[in-house]
């Protein structure tokens, strides 16, 4: 009963001795850790000295060695160990004393313990990212970042994000202890890259924690890559270069050739992987093929894929393949290259002779045209020319085929339009002689006969022509553009070209017989 009333009026003693004046020490533990509170303030002589420990006002460790407390105990000193501390251990610790004279307990020392935790458990979280093999996250550019961080700590904790970039204006980018802390970047460009880190603090332990996260902003090139080509060393290597710049990081870049569906590759192919920003690759002439088509796709890690080609195609000049001059005169002969891939070296031959700019030839070059104007002509530059054009998958030429005309040739002409003058003056006569006789039944049919063989005439004309050519061309060269088969079409040329005055002329100055013959059948009728 006695023993109550004391320990009620300890209670109520304590009770007023927790005011906060009277707290002499704060203490803070970390959570698990260990700690000793010292009872201060003993009494000079401590040989014969009893300790005990209330916490809140009740009794929590007394010298008690028949029941020693793993958690609390007291030294012999009187300070009380705490191990393994945990949040409920927070209080208001007391240290009382009895000495052998004094059977009362005095109060020496009153300790606010607090218990600290944390931070623990720091994650950031960065989205939308990939993260890559060795840990570094990428996100692409122009995306809008979301970061956001947490911890653990008791009793609160204060977090900061902060970035170490090139931008550098000011590395603070968030702080707060809401939890999660958040912030983002609309928009993000290659100067927000950088080490993210979120530290978190702890508000009664002041400990800090960071973890660091670090961030690429990837870009894939803008354009398309560039497929070029070059002559090599030597003159039958080729160099494929395809270049695609302006990404990062690097891209990766495939060279490759693409067949037509129906062809199936043969012997040694272009193909050629690398990561880099300029893919060099060197080919033989020999393994190229004509309408082959060599690709160069460009691969970025953002997923962006991009790709150029070349199609290849064997040279195949063109222009017009019979030309007709006068003696004296100048004439251009001209040809167009536009198909070859890689271009094609151009050049004018006669017979087996490269053309060069003399006095007697210029040449000249204007984009696909390349022309040869030939001064000052003369029967002998009447010939076969060739436009020859090669490339590193092949060769190929056009003929040319120049007619030169002498000046003799036009005199006779003039000869030519003389008489025909006077054929038609003879038709006039005798048209005027026979519509004097028209009694005759028969002068429509000699007219319309006159009518058909005007046709012969112009037949007769086309098969002298043809003798003319069949002449002056020589044996077709095996290499070809297929423009052999033109002078199928040349043969007809001439028919078409009847308008022409000189030729004109001429052919009916050789029809003459046949005409008069036509006028006397009709005579005869
Ligand atoms: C706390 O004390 C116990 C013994 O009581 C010991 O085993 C433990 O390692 C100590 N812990 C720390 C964190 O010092
Ligand atoms: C402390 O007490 C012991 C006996 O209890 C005594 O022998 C000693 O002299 C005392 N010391 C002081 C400094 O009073
Ligand atoms: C009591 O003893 C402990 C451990 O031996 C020591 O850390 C502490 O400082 C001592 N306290 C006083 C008041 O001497
Ligand atoms: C915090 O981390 C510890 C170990 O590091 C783990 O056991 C615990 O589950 C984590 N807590 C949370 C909420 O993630
Ligand atoms: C991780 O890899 C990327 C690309 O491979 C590189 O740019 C970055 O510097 C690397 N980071 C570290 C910390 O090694
Ligand atoms: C949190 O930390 C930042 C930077 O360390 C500081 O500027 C800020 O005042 C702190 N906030 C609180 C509530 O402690
Ligand atoms: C992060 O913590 C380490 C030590 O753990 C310290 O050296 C570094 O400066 C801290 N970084 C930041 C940004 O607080
Ligand atoms: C290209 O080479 C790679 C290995 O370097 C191979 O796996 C691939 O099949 C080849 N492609 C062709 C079309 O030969
Ligand atoms: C980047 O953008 C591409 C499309 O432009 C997308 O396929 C890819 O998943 C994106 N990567 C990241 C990390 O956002
Ligand atoms: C044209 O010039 C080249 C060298 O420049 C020469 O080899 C060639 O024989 C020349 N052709 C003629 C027809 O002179
Ligand atoms: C044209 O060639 C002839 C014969 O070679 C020559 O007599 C004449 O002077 C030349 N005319 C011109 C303008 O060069």
């Amino acid at each position: 009963m006695t023993l109550a009333a004391v320990v009620l009026y300890l209670l109520l003693l304590s009770h007023q001795t927790v005011s906060e004046e009277q707290v002499q020490l704060y203490v803070i533990g970390e959570k698990g850790e260990n700690t000793t509170l010292q009872c201060l303030h003993q009494p000079v002589n401590m040989s014969s000295v009893l300790y005990q420990w209330k916490k809140d006002g009740a009794v929590v460790a007394t010298h008690n060695p028949s029941n020693p407390s793993e958690h609390l105990s007291i030294l012999n000193n009187g300070s009380l160990r705490i191990s393994g501390l945990l949040y409920i251990d927070e209080g208001l610790y007391t240290c009382e004393c009895q000495t052998k004279k004094d059977s009362s307990w005095q109060s020496h020392s009153n300790i606010q313990l607090k218990i600290a935790g944390g931070p623990t458990n720091i994650s950031l979280d960065i989205r939308p990212a990939t993260r890559l093999k060795n840990g570094t996250l990428f996100v692409n550019k122009s995306s809008d970042v979301y970061f956001s961080c947490s911890s653990e700590s008791y009793p609160s904790q204060n977090l900061t994000w902060t970035v170490e970039n090139l931008a550098q204006d000011n590395p603070d980018r968030a702080s707060g202890n809401t939890l999660p802390l958040e912030f983002s970047i609309s928009k993000i460009q290659p100067q927000d890259q950088g080490m993210y880190t979120c530290a978190s603090q702890n508000t009664l332990s002041m400990t800090t924690v960071n973890k660091s996260q670090e961030l690429l902003v990837y870009y894939a090139p803008e354009r398309h890559p560039e497929c070029r080509w070059e002559v090599g060393n030597e003159p039958s290597h080729v160099l494929f270069i395809c270049t695609w710049i302006g990404g990062y990081p690097v891209p990766s870049l495939h060279l490759q050739e693409v067949y037509e569906k129906s062809v199936i590759a043969k012997g040694p192919t272009i193909n050629s992987s690398q990561e880099t920003e300029r893919l060099e690759y060197r080919v033989n002439r020999h393994i190229l093929h004509d309408k082959e088509e060599v690709k160069c796709t460009g691969h970025h890690v953002t997923g962006v894929e991009k790709y150029c080609s070349f199609d290849l195609h064997i040279p195949y000049p063109s222009g017009d393949p019979l030309v007709t001059a006068l003696e004296g005169s100048t004439i251009t002969l001209s040809c167009s290259e536009t198909d070859a891939f890689p271009s094609a070296k151009t050049v004018w031959k006669k017979m087996n002779d490269v053309i060069n700019n003399t006095m007697k030839y210029i040449l000249s070059e204007n984009g696909p045209t390349y022309k040869l104007t030939i001064i000052n002509l003369t029967k002998e530059d009447a010939g076969v020319y060739y436009c020859y054009s090669e490339n590193p998958l092949g060769a190929r030429e056009l003929e040319v085929i120049l007619t030169v005309k002498t000046s003799a040739d036009n005199g006779g002409a003039v000869v030519g339009v003389f008489v025909s003058i006077l054929i038609m003056m003879m038709g006039i006569v005798v048209g005027v002689t026979v519509y004097s006789k028209r009694d005759k039944i028969c002068i429509g049919l000699g007219f319309s006969r006159l009518d058909d063989d005007r046709g012969d005439i112009l037949s007769l004309v086309d098969s002298d022509e043809e003798e003319i050519f069949n002449d002056s061309v020589p044996q077709l060269p095996p290499l070809t553009n297929g423009h052999a088969t033109t002078l199928v079409e040349i043969h007809r040329i001439p028919s078409i070209d009847h308008d022409d005055t000189a030729d004109s002329t001429e052919h009916t100055g050789q029809a003459h017989p046949d005409q008069t013959e036509a006028a006397h059948q009709s005579e005869d009728c």
